[in-house]
């Protein structure tokens, strides 16, 4: 990762291009940045509904673009077929991060394979162990990625912008889908055919692991179902801190 990227050095730049970028489409907003600084961006994808939108947008430009993810060891069957069937659909490769097997095992092997329901520290404990190791390994050379996050997913996420420096991994952020709703998702998704985690379609609004992920009811907040044993103005797991 670069210390002093030139991106970094002109924070004016940001303010810039989220001002020109304000009425773009996300197609718009990926096509600026991938010829900005090509080779140097990627999607980093949970294989949810916004970045199965994303795949399907960075692919049609660009189908050599880097899109990774993050194999935590404990997701859901569905995501690996989802991986499998969105790869074969857009002709790409979506590059897959392990966590490191010495980590697991000590930590596993230590606290107990479902630590997480344990206490928030071991709840974290796992999240860095299995995401947020892999994520650094995944930034390496990198100075932007792209991810689907969206300000109504939830009141952590409410003030987040179209492009951010993100101080923790120094290097932008580009959330292309900031301003979409749920609706806009489903409506694109079903008009382009994107394949996405049949799990959707069971209440499962939000999907993360599988331990850590549960069916919400109708009305619930969308992200309810995740960590659901957690305090809503603190769960996220540290990928994207404020
Ligand atoms: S999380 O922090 O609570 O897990 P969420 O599932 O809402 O995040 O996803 C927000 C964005 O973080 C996704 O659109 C994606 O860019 C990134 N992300 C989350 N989980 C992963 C993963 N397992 N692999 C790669 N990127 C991920
Ligand atoms: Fe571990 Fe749960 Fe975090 Fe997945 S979401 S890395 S299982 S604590």
């Amino acid at each position: 990762m670069p210390d002093q990227s030139v991106y970094k050095m002109d924070k004016l730049n940001i303010k810039k291009w989220n001002r020109k970028l304000d009425d773009a489409t996300p197609a718009e907003v990926i096509e600026f940045f991938l010829k900005l600084m090509p080779g140097k961006i990627a999607l980093s994808t949970s294989l949810g509904l916004e970045d199965q939108v994303l795949t399907e947008i960075i692919s049609a430009i660009d189908n050599n673009a880097k899109v990774f993810t993050l194999d935590t060891g404990r997701l859901f069957p569905e995501a690996y077929d989802v991986i499998d069937r969105t790869s074969q659909k857009y002709g790409i490769t979506i590059e897959v991060f392990f966590p490191d097997r010495e980590d697991v095992e000590e930590m596993v092997n230590t606290n107990g394979i479902n630590l997480f329901y344990d206490s928030i520290e071991k709840r974290k404990q796992c999240c860095n162990v299995r995401k947020l190791v892999p994520l650094a390994r995944a930034m390496e050379g990198l100075e932007a990625w792209i991810t689907g996050l969206r300000r109504d997913q939830s009141v952590t996420r409410k003030d987040m912008q179209l492009v951010e420096w993100d101080e923790n991994y120094n290097m932008l952020k580009i959330n292309p889908l900031i301003n979409w709703t749920e609706d806009d998702l489903i409506n694109y998704i079903k008009a382009k055919n994107i394949p996405y985690n049949p799990l959707h379609d069971k209440g499962f609004k939000s999907i993360g692991c599988l331990p850590c992920t549960r069916a919400i009811e109708p009305g619930e907040d969308i992200r309810a179902g995740r960590w659901w044993w957690e305090d809503p103005d603190t769960k996220e797991c540290g990928l994207h801190k404020q």
